[in-house]
């Protein structure tokens, strides 16, 4: 192991910590905003419906947290925001870029995708993450803070009838991983979130919304690794990963081994999807009703 010449970076001490968190009256949003009020954060919460935002904050004292609504796609709101934290409490310690969209409300291919979707993707969950990074840094490298970047266990499994999506959450982990790499010799840190299955609206379309996105992640993912988990298991692990700088957060752990044997996994499971004849009929039955 390369011994690192800078010295070591010091956790990060939660208590009075300023952090912004997007996509904060999602699901996952919410539980982590709890989690770190309830470890002495004061909160910066952004999302596009400033009542949803503030529905989010009700229990958290008006005086730790600052709600906004905040369009990730544009860089203005974004920069907003940073303003405000400094404003109030002239730091930014932490910058989780959360916010994030599926595909659709339903399983589309690449060749049935309705015009516009993989734009639009493109724009919250690629551009947003970036504009939301962008905005952030100066005020968290000034601050030797932490960077953490929500992508998803999309960004390694196959991403076949969610490709939009998929391909967004890989190109989020590269910026993870390059920030990582960039931001140590300032004294900052930065992560990558990788979420299985969290019951929260955005898989509603693989829990039922959709019955054959349902039927395909029931034959594409084995046992334990579709069970959905509650979002206040994201909630702990983020607040664990940020307190220890982590360069990545995988929740629920037993993705581990998937994530960390991948350059063997990915052709065995490709290979095992691609021959699987009753797959391959629930996907032509996905691109059918496109065209009827
Ligand atoms: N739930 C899962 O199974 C799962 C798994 C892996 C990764 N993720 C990722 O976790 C993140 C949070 O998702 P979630 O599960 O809490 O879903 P969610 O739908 O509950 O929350 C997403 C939030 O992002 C907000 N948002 C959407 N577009 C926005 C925009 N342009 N600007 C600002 N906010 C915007 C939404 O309003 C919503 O509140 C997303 O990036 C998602 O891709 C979720």
């Amino acid at each position: 192991m390369t011994r690192s010449p800078f010295p070591t970076i010091p956790p990060l001490d939660l208590h009075d910590a300023v952090v912004l968190v997007t996509g904060a009256a999602g699901g996952i949003g919410r539980a982590v905003a709890r989690e770190l009020h309830r470890r002495g954060a004061r909160l910066v919460l952004l999302d596009l419906d400033l009542a949803a935002v503030r529905d989010a904050a009700r229990d958290i004292p008006s005086d730790r947290v600052i709600c906004l609504a905040a369009d990730v796609t544009r860089r203005e709101d974004l920069d907003a925001a940073v303003a405000a934290a400094l404003d109030a409490w002239g730091r930014l310690d932490v910058a989780f870029a959360n916010a994030g969209i599926s595909s659709g409300n339903t399983a589309d291919t690449v060749a049935s995708v309705a015009d516009g979707v993989f734009e639009r993707v493109i724009a919250v969950n690629l551009q947003g993450v970036w504009n939301t990074v962008r905005a952030t840094l100066p005020a968290v490298l000034e601050a030797q803070g932490h960077v953490l970047i929500t992508s998803s266990t999309y960004a390694y499994v196959n991403g076949m009838v969610n490709a939009p999506y998929a391909a967004t959450k890989a190109a989020v982990e590269q910026i993870g991983r390059a920030l990582r790499v960039e931001v140590r010799g300032h004294g900052a840190t930065a992560g990558v979130l990788y979420p299985g299955w969290v019951r929260t609206p955005i898989a509603d379309v693989a829990f039922g919304k959709d019955p054959l996105a349902t039927a395909l992640v029931d034959k594409a993912f084995p046992g334990p690794l579709k069970r959905p988990i509650d979002p206040s298991r994201v909630g702990t692990a983020v607040a664990d990963g940020i307190e220890q700088r982590r360069a990545r957060i995988q929740v629920p752990r037993r993705w581990i081994p998937v994530s960390a044997l991948r350059g063997i996994v990915n052709p065995a499971s490709d290979a095992v999807l691609r021959s699987d004849r009753r797959l391959l009929d629930l996907v032509r039955e996905v691109e059918s009703r496109r065209r009827s």
